[in-house]
């Protein structure tokens, strides 16, 4: 069973992993994201009930999470910090629970089942959601836990301009988003020089939007 926390909603789903696709219906909660920690616990607990069977959990989250342990959270309670994030919930949901960052999982994925399939040397995943999420791969191998999405460019950080959140709280127009978009790529290709960057989140579902006014020197 995956479960991706979001900044805005929980999303659960039984995933065949031999495909990669989901294999139940999706099922979904707000993200109590500034709540108490037991919150956002009880929200996963009300996704998870949705699913019959008692299957072990892949908690994708949105904070550096090692060793089970959320480390970080930029866009949570900050109560979040330091917390058994994996032990916590296992114990709330009743089964097995592993635990990493949100990108990372969607890295690994892309990876395995999608964009990155197959590409050798340097791939950079961003999530552009309610932060922006980052995954690196070496040869297929995962830097774990970089936080870009915090890179300072010119002064800002990368997520306060090219979020999908930023988006819509500064009423951006696609145009004035995908110039901020630009300014992040180009500052993280200046810096990684990837082989490939691979856009990912809810607003990459309206490509036609934005992709034509994307430049970049990696292939996107
Ligand atoms: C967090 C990351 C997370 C990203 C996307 C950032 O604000 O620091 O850990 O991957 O948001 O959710």
């Amino acid at each position: 069973m995956g479960i991706d926390v979001g900044g805005s909603s929980i999303k659960c789903a039984l995933v065949d992993l031999d495909t990669g696709a989901f294999a139940s219906e999706r099922f979904s909660t707000p993200t109590p994201a500034q709540g108490p920690t037991d919150a956002l616990l009880n929200a996963l607990n009300t996704v998870v009930s949705n699913v019959p069977g008692d299957y072990a959990v892949g908690l994708a989250f949105p904070s550096v999470v090692r060793n089970g342990c959320a480390l970080t959270a930029a866009n949570l309670n900050k109560a979040w910090i330091g917390k058994p994030l994996a032990a916590m919930a296992g114990e709330r949901l009743h089964r097995p629970v592993i635990a990493i960052n949100d990108a990372d999982a969607a890295g690994l994925a892309e990876l395995r089942d999608g964009a990155a399939r197959g590409v050798a040397g340097t791939v950079l995943l961003l999530t552009l959601g309610t932060g922006i999420g980052t995954a690196l791969f070496v040869d297929g191998r995962l830097v774990p836990n970089t936080e870009f999405g915090h890179l300072q460019v010119a002064g800002r950080e990368a997520e306060l301009r090219a979020s999908g959140r930023a988006k819509v709280e500064q009423n951006l127009s696609w145009d004035a988003w995908a110039e901020q978009l630009n300014r992040v790529l180009e500052e993280m290709h200046a810096l990684l020089w990837p082989d490939l960057i691979v856009l990912c989140g809810g607003i990459t579902e309206e490509p036609e939007k934005f992709m034509s006014k994307l430049h970049c020197e990696a292939p996107l």
